[in-house]
């Protein structure tokens, strides 16, 4: 099937143009447009100028056909209940297209089962598309987003035009993403990534709808063309499948475009952290999806005199400036936030982000027209309050079941945040002093430690494992591999991302920010935590600060630097945290751990895995041993 570049602008003559001058866009868009008009058949042509009056009207359009319900409560806030059946990522249907497979996944030793990007070839992907997207918006209107992720006009940013028959999408786009009908002027006769989602429901559709929510769930495809700065995801409106500039071109598109001019595009939160009269330290964090970036983000410090601000809570793009500095922006404009579980104790930063403006998904209404879910027991004046789940049934706090589902979200504007970094649009990006990778490690793992240096640094986050999460289709609380917390937003071959890390470690000139792991999620023989977690992770981050300005705070053990005892500041906290449970190294744990790891790499990386991880391996195996 022919590409966008041969159609001549356009026989547009029987498809109206609902809104925009389509007439005034840049050649390129407007080719784009009129290719996917003709190839979808859409009953109109809607292009956004991303003003307050366009939302409003789409909002109150939403409204009447029951896909949103306000929440009276609060100013500009909407509840938004998906099919059941269309709740978060798929990582089974995403798949990266490439012509040579190994651009995309790594030589491995037999039959790799890890999930670090799944390819597609470009025949095999054509036939997939070919059966979905031909008139699939029939009957429906074609959206056209146009939108920069990063600050409009910024050096570092990119420019993205998504095309969707899904107005949730548009709203939810409005926030995550900067649209604006200047991108037009800023794009010119430049490139973008090019953005297709259709939620893959024609009309006349004969299937039932769900809770006034269109999808496709058993035809669920989305696939990613990294040379071709192109996505095409159908059937799910949920977030991670159909919001394009986030994990799809963000991460995954971006990740390949990063490798390609010497950055990286990776799964992070970025913040800024200043100690009483101290100096401002930034981190960077990765940890798998629901395992507490937003919060860490937005952490609001038990001990006082702390200053924490956020830049942002999910992607980082990140570049060595010419003074070898790691600076790091954060490409998005909102928060998609794991709604359970946030709280005015736990994320009160989140909580009066999401006041006004939010969309809300998923999520629990009670009566007198608030969000609920799991977690706000406390915090509901009258407990007795009749609420409405998130899959329509009445409820009430303490009845049996859920009131929302476990990867309900929020959708607000960054710029609400009351701890948004001064900096956080700043083009120059931030100075990353310290990276942390982590996850949901039940067992065996401490509270923190610090890598040996950057390559040992390298193998600490490719060996990054976590319980499976509602994020995605996984069920149960499996431990899964999650290396770099990329495992579902790999871009290229994990070989030669690793490669890539670790050239920066070769090169000279650098500051190599330092490298460390924590765990907040170990738990006792009760099934307990172990640590506070939320607001008292401080703590923690004191203690890297601490290391960052090389002070003398740690001890070597056989996984990393450990802190020695006493060194982070328990104060307050000193009869609930036990010291020698959260910092334990199980011999056995870790010996069964390191082997796993390395069966792991070994199959899953295969001929691609770099010498160097190698050597870091058999150094931790031999250090272990001595144990
Ligand atoms: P993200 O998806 O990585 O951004 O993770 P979130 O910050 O949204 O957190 C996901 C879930 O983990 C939420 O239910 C949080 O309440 C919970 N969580 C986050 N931080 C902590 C922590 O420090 N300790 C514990 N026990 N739970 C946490
Ligand atoms: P999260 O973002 O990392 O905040 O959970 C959504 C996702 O990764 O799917
Ligand atoms: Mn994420
Ligand atoms: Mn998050």
């Amino acid at each position: 099937y022919t590409e966008v570049h041969e159609i001549i602008v356009p026989h547009l003559g029987h498809i109206p143009i609902a809104k925009g001058d389509f007439h005034a866009l840049p050649t390129k868009a407007k080719k784009f447009i009129a290719f996917y008009a003709d190839y979808l058949k859409p009953r109109g042509i809607f292009i956004c100028d991303g003003s307050n009056e366009e939302a409003t009207e789409i909002i109150h359009k939403l409204e009447e056909r029951g896909t949103l319900e306000q929440l009276e409560k609060y100013e500009n806030c909407y509840v938004c209940r998906t099919d059941p059946a269309d709740v978060a990522r798929v990582e089974s249907k995403t798949w990266i297209c490439t012509k040579e497979k190994h651009k995309t996944v790594p030589r491995c030793h037999g039959d790799a089962k890890g999930g670090l990007g799944q390819w597609i070839s470009p025949e095999d992907c054509q036939k997939e598309l070919q059966s979905r997207f031909p008139g699939c918006m029939a009957g429906r209107m074609m959206y056209v987003i146009p939108f920069s992720m990063g600050p409009v006009g910024s050096p570092l940013s990119k420019i993205g035009i998504e095309i969707t028959d899904s107005n949730y999408v548009l709203l939810c786009m409005r926030v995550m993403t900067r649209v604006t009908s200047k991108i037009w002027e800023v794009l010119g006769d430049g490139d973008f990534v090019k953005c297709i989602h259709s939620m893959g429901c024609p009309r006349p559709w004969r299937k039932k709808v769900v809770n006034h929510w269109p999808c496709n769930p058993e035809r669920i495809f989305i696939a990613h063309f990294p040379e071709e700065r192109k996505v095409k995801s159908f059937g799910s409106g949920y977030g991670g499948n159909s919001l394009l500039g986030k994990k799809c071109f963000a991460l995954r598109i971006a990740n390949a475009i990063a490798r390609d001019e010497g950055w990286m595009a990776e799964h992070m939160l970025i913040m800024g952290i200043t100690k009483p009269g101290g100096k401002e330290h930034y981190i960077a964090a990765a940890f798998p999806s629901a395992c507490g970036k937003t919060n860490l983000a937005m952490l609001e410090s038990t001990l006082p005199g702390w200053k924490v601000r956020c830049v942002g809570d999910d992607i980082a793009w990140m570049r060595f400036n010419e003074k070898g500095e790691l600076r790091a922006i954060n490409p998005e404009a909102g928060f998609f936030g794991v709604a359970p579980g946030t709280n005015w104790k736990t994320n009160p930063n989140a909580m009066a982000s999401f006041q006004k403006n939010s969309i809300f998904t998923n999520v629990a209404k009670t009566d007198d027209g608030s969000y609920y879910w799991e977690g706000l027991e406390d915090e509901v004046e009258d407990k007795n309050i009749g609420i409405t789940t998130w899959l329509g049934k009445r409820w009430k706090i303490g009845e049996e079941g859920k009131a929302a589902h476990p990867n309900a979200r929020f959708c607000s504007p960054a710029a609400q945040c009351p701890i948004i970094h001064p900096k956080w649009e700043d083009p120059e990006g931030v100075p990353i002093d310290a990276i942390l990778f982590g996850g949901r490690r039940p067992e065996g793992v401490p509270l923190v430690f610090e890598s040996y240096g950057w390559n040992h640094g390298v193998l600490v986050g490719a060996a990054c494992k976590s319980e499976a999460t509602a994020a995605a289709e996984f069920h149960g609380k499996k431990i899964m591999h999650d290396p770099m917390a990329m495992r579902p937003f790999m871009g290229y071959n994990f070989g030669e991302y690793l490669d890539h890390w670790l050239q920066f470690g070769r090169q000279s000139g650098l500051k190599l920010p330092k490298i460390f792991h924590v765990n907040w999620f170990r738990t006792g023989a009760d099934g307990h935590f172990l640590w506070p977690g939320f607001g008292d992770n401080i703590r923690v981050l004191d203690w890297v600060c601490k290391r960052v300005e090389d002070k003398d705070v740690a001890v070597e053990s056989a996984i990393g630097y450990l802190p020695t005892k006493g060194s982070i500041d328990l104060s307050g906290i000193e009869d609930k945290v036990k010291w020698d449970e959260l910092f334990s190294l199980p011999k056995d744990y870790w010996k069964s751990d390191i082997e796993e790891t390395k069966a792991f790499l070994d199959r899953e990386v295969g001929d691609d895995l770099p010498k160097e991880i190698c050597e870091e391996i058999k150094k931790m195996q031999e250090r272990i041993n001595k144990m």
